[in-house]
């Protein structure tokens, strides 16, 4: 499964938090079930390792499964070899960055400045988490930062919702959004994976997926 295809078609790239490993498998159900089926699961709940290794054995076929919110060499090395396929992190880390390319991971870093743009491309990177992107300047930013890196897609992520998305996807070098609108703590923490399912499926009516 080529990361990149897989989220420049879907365009949307749910940020969970699994605090209960239980929750995982209905959790990436209900992702698939919406039509979403990527999760970038984060790094910020002791049992993310587990999760992440759930999700990669029962969906690895079916959706695309990263770690998110991942700011150390030892995090980025439990996310591989538990099977994730992308490893995002908030900001660039050439530690991190080293373990992707060694293991033919996908590694999206979060960079904002010209500065960290180029740190990223200097280590092979070319798909760049702006975070957090309403605070950074949202689109605006991100155009202004095309002009210089031609060549650099953007996943901006960071106070996006179904009401802004389509003015980010509208830009060329934004390949998809990423978010939690979707997946929010309450919705998990409730079990209320219908509700997810029906979120899912707005936000992918709403960019017209
Ligand atoms: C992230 O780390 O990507 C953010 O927490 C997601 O931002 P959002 O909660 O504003 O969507």
């Amino acid at each position: 499964m080529n990361a990149r295809k897989v989220i420049e078609e879907v365009k949307i790239v749910p940020v969970v938090k699994i605090d209960n490993v239980s929750d995982t498998i209905p959790l990436m159900n209900a992702l698939c079930e919406g039509g979403i089926p990527i999760a970038e699961i984060t790094f910020r709940t002791a049992c993310a390792t587990e999760a992440i290794k759930i999700a990669s054995q029962n969906f690895g076929d079916k959706m695309l499964v990263g770690a998110g919110t991942v700011i150390n060499a030892e995090q980025a090395k439990l996310a591989v070899e538990n099977g994730a396929k992308f490893v995002v992190s908030p900001g660039f880390g050439k530690d991190i960055s080293d373990v992707c390319v060694a293991a033919g991971v996908a590694y999206v870093p979060g960079c904002v400045t010209p500065t960290e743009i180029m740190a990223a491309i200097a280590c092979g990177h070319k798909i760049i988490k702006f975070f957090p992107a309403s605070n950074y300047g949202g689109v605006a930013t991100i155009k202004a930062l095309s002009a210089p890196f031609g060549d650099i897609v953007f996943i901006p992520t960071g106070g996006i919702n179904a009401n802004n998305i389509n003015d980010f996807l509208a830009v060329k070098s934004i390949i998809a959004c990423g978010g939690s609108w979707m997946v929010k703590d309450s919705l998990v923490k409730e079990g209320k994976f219908d509700e997810i399912v029906k979120i899912c499926k707005e936000a992918r009516a709403v960019i017209g997926g």
